[in-house]
Parts: structure tokens; sequence; C-alpha cells
């Protein structure tokens, strides 16, 4: 069965709005794990927008199924990392001004050092993931530096299904599984799927894991809000009840 990592970034994005402590990414990930998800993901990025070094300190003791941490290869961040060992590591590309994740990472640029620090996360028995487009020389690049899974980016086959032809892209999505399997690579996959266009790329074969954050996080906004608003209005309804 494919498994579900989700991912809380944006809980910790709500709670920044204020500088405070709530929502609690902690208390998410207690929901989330209560509800049968896989594994709690976080991108700690280099402008700690979302996520903070505190709160992966904090999910590192609390989270019970597992700790996936999406990061650059930034020293210090390759540090922290080494210091608090995630289950899993993703190495994502970062640019600073971007919104999310927007590409995969070119992992022939920097062949070299992803070796060195591959190895050294999974001396530490820390699996390592590395986030790629579904193209044939990445996936034999993620082979090369002995990562164990690769994580295949969906945001273009999301767009795809939003306008309407999704087929050119989950064949790229499909074959791109394909190779990655007979490397003996392990195969997740994520970025931009939702409740409409989950169901394709679940079903590729050999799918392991999907990790989702932005979709689920909307939907339990709405899910959560007549109930939120019915309990306000029946306490300032009746004040002397309470
Ligand atoms: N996987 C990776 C590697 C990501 O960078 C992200 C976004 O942080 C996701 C999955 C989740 O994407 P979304 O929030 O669009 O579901």
């Amino acid at each position: 069965m494919v498994k579900l990592g989700v991912n809380i970034d944006h809980i910790a994005s709500i709670r920044n709005l204020r500088l405070g402590k709530l929502p609690s990414p902690v208390q998410a990930a207690e929901i989330v794990e209560s509800a049968g998800a896989a594994g709690i993901t976080v991108h700690l990025r280099e402008d700690r927008r979302h996520i903070n070094d505190g709160d992966v300190i904090t999910l590192r003791k609390s989270v019970k199924t597992k700790l996936n941490l999406e990061m650059s290869v930034a020293p210090d961040i390759v540090q922290f990392a080494l210091n608090i060992l995630p289950d899993d590591v993703c190495f994502v590309p970062e640019k600073r001004r971007e919104l999310t994740t927007e590409g995969g990472l070119d992992l022939r640029s920097d062949m070299s050092r992803m070796r060195k620090i591959i190895g050294k996360l999974k001396s530490k028995n820390v699996r390592v993931s590395v986030f790629i487009d579904p193209v044939a020389d990445q996936i034999r690049a993620a082979k090369d530096i002995d990562a164990d899974f690769v994580e295949l980016h969906t945001g273009k086959y999301a767009e795809s299904f939003t306008a309407g032809s999704y087929k050119r892209e989950l064949k790229r999505l499909t074959d791109a599984a394909g190779l990655a399997l007979s490397l003996g690579l392990g195969l997740n996959a994520g970025h931009g799927l939702d409740y409409n266009n989950v169901c394709p790329i679940a079903a590729i074969n050999g799918m392991n894991e999907l990790n989702i954050g932005y979709s689920i996080i909307c939907d339990a906004v709405f899910a959560g809000l007549f109930e939120s608003v019915v309990k306000m209005k029946k306490l300032i309804e009746n004040p002397g009840k309470y």
C-alpha cells in the first residue's frame, strides 16, 4: 500500500504570523499520526520561514512514526541533520525567493559533494532521498551518488492536471518510476498533489510514499471552520454559562 507522509510546514507558517506558539506543529503531528499517516515531513528552509530548528528538535522526540527532513545541502543544515538524525532526509534545491520548491535537484552539478554527504548520513542510519524531476539522467545520477530513494517532483504533473491534459506528464513520471525501480532505488513522489490529482500518481507501480502538505492543510481549514465558529458563537452568546 502506498504510504502517506504529511508535510506540516504550513502549520508553522500560520503560527509564525503572530510569532506565537499556536497552532503547534507538534500537536499537528500528533493528529496526523493518529489519523494514520506513515510519517511527518518538514522542510527546514535556509531562511526558517516556517519550520525552525526548535520545531525539528521537538518533533524528533515526539514523532512516533518517522520524521522526514527536507533540506538543502547548505553545510549548517547538513550538520544540523547529522546532529538530530531524522529517520529520512530528502535533499531539495532551494532558492531564497521561491514560494515553494520550484524544480528538482540537478544532481550532476555536484556529484562528489552529494555522494560524501549522503555517505555520512547513511553511515548514521538516515535514509536519503533526492527530489528530482522525472528525467532519466537524474535518476541514474541518484543511483550513482548512492541515494536510497528518489522523490519524483510531481509539480508539473499537478499543473498539467489543472490545465486538463496530464497524460504526457503522467507518462514521464511512470517511465521515471520504472527506471528508478529497475536500478534498485526506492520510489517516492510529491509536490502539488491534491484530492483531485493524487490517484493516478498513487497508482504508479512500485510507489512507496507520497509527501503531501499544502492541499491537506487547506482542506483541514475548511473541514474544521464550521465547528470552530459554532464553538465561539456558543461562548459569546452565553458568557455566563461557561
Ligand atoms: N515533497 C517535497 C520535496 C517538497 O519540497 C514539498 C513542498 O515542501 C512537498 C513534497 C509537498 O508539496 P505540497 O505542499 O505541494 O503538497
